[in-house]
């Protein structure tokens, strides 16, 4: 797939960097320095290149959102016109300093974008795990028992697409359903944080859904 990275932080930097590890064409763009783009490019190992927003959006299969909220705005003008394309986001909408979500309960980051987005075809994905493990779960992923990751959307063959990339990054992709379900995912990937960086587990913590008890 030709994949574009709208955001080249943590979490774009990673994921972009084991997208083209996997074999898939990456666009990195939305950086402070046009430098640190090339940087991570070149240091991917794969088939990847800096480019703009626009550039990223233009020719992808899969776009990542991978921005802090409140540069939501601000990419998605650069980005352009992503009617049809399939958005996999893992933005949650957290305030400035990153203490609390501003979207909830009835409502959440993930269905915001939808609706700004009425032509995209939005995926929730990868924020329900700390960036620290992207890497060791890319490198670990011929074994059996992978770690789930959840995801959420409405439209199935995005959801197909999201899945794939998930798979190929090491994870074992869990279906949570349609989109709404990222209300419970959202808060979900904040317990994750809390768990990661302030209590015991550590930030390469990632999670299994285990299967308890027989089937009849
Ligand atoms: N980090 C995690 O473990 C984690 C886990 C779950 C969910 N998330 C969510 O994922 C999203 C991305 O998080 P992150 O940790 O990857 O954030 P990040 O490291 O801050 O990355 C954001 C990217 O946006 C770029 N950017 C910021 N302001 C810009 C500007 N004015 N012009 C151009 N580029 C600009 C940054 O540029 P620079 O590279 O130059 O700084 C960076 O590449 C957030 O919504 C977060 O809530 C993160």
């Amino acid at each position: 797939m030709r994949v574009g990275i709208l955001g080249s932080g943590l979490m774009g930097g990673k994921l972009g960097t084991l997208f083209a590890r996997a074999g898939h064409d990456v666009v990195f763009s939305y950086a402070r320095s046009e430098q640190k783009l090339k940087r991570l490019a070149r240091e991917a190992q794969g088939n990847a290149r800096a480019g703009s927003p626009g550039e990223a959006a233009r020719e992808a299969d899969a776009l990542l959102l991978a921005v802090h909220w409140s540069r939501l705005d601000d990419v998605l003008k650069q980005a352009g016109d992503v009617s049809g394309k399939v958005i996999v986001s893992c933005s949650l909408p957290m305030n400035a300093d990153d203490t609390a979500l501003v979207i909830a309960h009835t409502s959440s980051g993930a269905e915001q974008l939808a609706k700004r987005l009425p032509k995209g075809r939005v995926v929730s994905a990868f924020n329900t795990v700390p960036s620290e493990v992207l890497l060791g779960v890319f490198e670990a992923r011929r074994k059996t028992r992978r770690p789930s990751l959840v995801y959420c959307g409405d439209d199935a063959s995005s959801k197909k697409t999201a899945a794939q990339l998930i798979r190929d990054v090491g994870f074992d992709p869990v279906d949570a359903g349609p989109l709404r379900i990222t209300r419970y995912t959202e808060p979900f990937a904040l317990l994750v944080a809390q768990l990661a960086y302030e209590g015991d587990g550590g930030p390469e913590l990632a999670y299994r859904f285990e299967r308890f008890g027989r089937k009849a």
